[in-house]
């Protein structure tokens, strides 16, 4: 096979063979092809895009180029949970103990955040002694004596993926659907997931700025399952202005228990309940208003903020910090943001606030960038609200004076005034499923 054939084929508007697809991913992989030719073959497929068939097939060979993780033997039904990405997306730390509250079994593996959205394991290492290195053998005693577990990845999965990712950050080919979507399940079907909730999200926070792009995006993933065997199902949510209120780290994991003892805020409840329906749906076949009620039940009767303690003991964290979130650690600097005119919020660009946060050293624009767990916005507003010029919109949190600079700049500019408050975008638009 030549590699060069295989490009042009691509090139020219052709389809590859699964063995073709394998051959590729595998070179790739181990060294034998370089990066010129596969940075060729991603601008390809950015171009030409693939079949279903053909992202499928670059899925399986991604999984399977690396470690295969077995989902831990403890019975119970397991579901997973996976989010492309957005500002403010705690909704980990919310649906997982919710699920685990009502029977389900989540071992979730999470990853850092890198750029303008957050990761999930950079919120939870923001509670003192947590671990996000559990072994298999550790998630599998978390996840039997709580039913869940939340950690980073273990071993070497989708190896090719990393390579790739990184290669495509670099060759502008990131936003490529059969790209994301083989990238996306590759690394859960490597993780052993069989049922999987996907919130894709849209707007002005999210790879996919446009719900049609995200709704593409929602059905080559569903697509993938399918040819797979697994059940998914694809949530597309609005991330056109932050989820809740908080960005930052330590921010989110306060806002996350405010929400876990029924006091958060409505749009982050709202998304957090109707992820939790959908994975129950898929543990106990329930229809969506059942799971939906089993699910608010679960928030507002305590159990799932006690599942989220049990977690947190169980993967070495302290809960003292969680029963008096005055004890973390809190920034020693802060700035606020007043609005400089009456009138309605008319948007907030999620992603501006989202590199605001960075700036202020919430998050990494480099992999080996050390984060501040403390540094975050707490925002006062919401798409629609009413101000008056001079009320306080946000307030931001930093180590040193000189992280306002740029970050002041950055946010100012991510919120627009005007006389009259924008339609309401609905927090889920849409939904895709391979599931009954
Ligand atoms: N998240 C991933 O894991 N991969 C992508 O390509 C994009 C978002």
């Amino acid at each position: 096979m030549r590699v060069c054939d295989l490009i042009r084929r691509k090139r020219d508007g052709g389809t590859l063979t699964a063995e073709e697809i394998r051959y590729l991913i595998e070179g790739y992989t181990d060294g034998s092809i370089p990066d010129y030719q596969m940075s060729a073959l991603t601008m390809a497929i950015y171009f030409r895009g693939m079949t279903a068939q053909e992202t499928a097939a670059l899925t399986f060979a991604m999984a399977d180029s690396g470690e295969q993780m077995a989902l831990p033997n403890v019975g119970g039904v397991f579901v997973d949970k996976h989010s492309t990405g957005g500002v403010g997306d705690k909704t980990t730390l919310i649906v997982a103990p919710i699920v685990a509250a009502c029977g389900g079994k989540v071992a979730k593996l999470s990853g850092r955040g890198l750029g303008h959205t957050g990761g999930t394991t950079d919120k939870l290492s923001a509670i003192p002694g947590f671990r996000i290195d559990l072994t298999p053998d550790e998630i599998a005693k978390a996840v039997g004596e709580c039913g869940l577990c939340v950690t980073g990845s273990t071993g070497e999965l989708a190896p090719a993926d990393k390579k790739l990712y990184a290669l495509r950050d670099v060759t502008a080919t990131v936003d490529s659907i059969p790209l994301i979507a083989a990238s996306i399940m590759s690394k859960k079907i490597a993780a052993g997931a069989k049922n999987i909730v996907l919130d894709v999200k849209t707007g002005s926070g999210a790879f996919m700025k446009r719900s049609a792009d995200a709704k593409a995006l929602a059905r080559a993933m569903v697509s993938i399952g399918t040819h797979r065997g697994l059940r998914v199902t694809a949530m597309i949510t609005n991330m056109d202005a932050p989820l809740g209120y908080a960005i930052g780290n330590t921010l989110e994991v306060i806002e996350a228990v405010q929400t876990l003892r029924g006091i958060g805020p409505a749009d982050l409840t709202e998304l957090c309940l109707k992820l939790s329906a959908q994975m129950l749906r898929m543990c106990s076949g329930g229809s969506r208003e059942e799971c939906f009620r089993m699910a608010s039940n679960a928030l507002y009767n305590g159990l799932a903020y006690e599942r989220f303690l049990e977690m947190v003991r169980a993967q070495g964290g302290s809960t003292d910090v969680l029963n008096n979130t005055a004890l973390f650690r809190k920034s020693c600097c802060y700035r606020t943001i007043e609005a400089p005119a009456d009138g309605y919020i008319r948007r907030m660009d999620a992603e501006k606030c989202g590199i605001a946060a960075m700036q202020l050293g919430a998050g990494r624009q480099k992999k080996e960038d050390s984060i501040d767990y403390a540094a975050g916005i707490v925002l006062d507003v919401k798409p629609g609200s009413a101000v008056c010029a001079g009320d306080r919109i946000a307030t931001l949190y930093a180590e040193r004076e000189e992280l306002f600079d740029d970050a002041l700049a950055t946010l100012s500019d991510a919120f627009e005034i005007a006389d009259s408050a924008p339609k309401p975008i609905p927090m889920v638009i849409d939904t895709v499923s391979n599931v009954q």
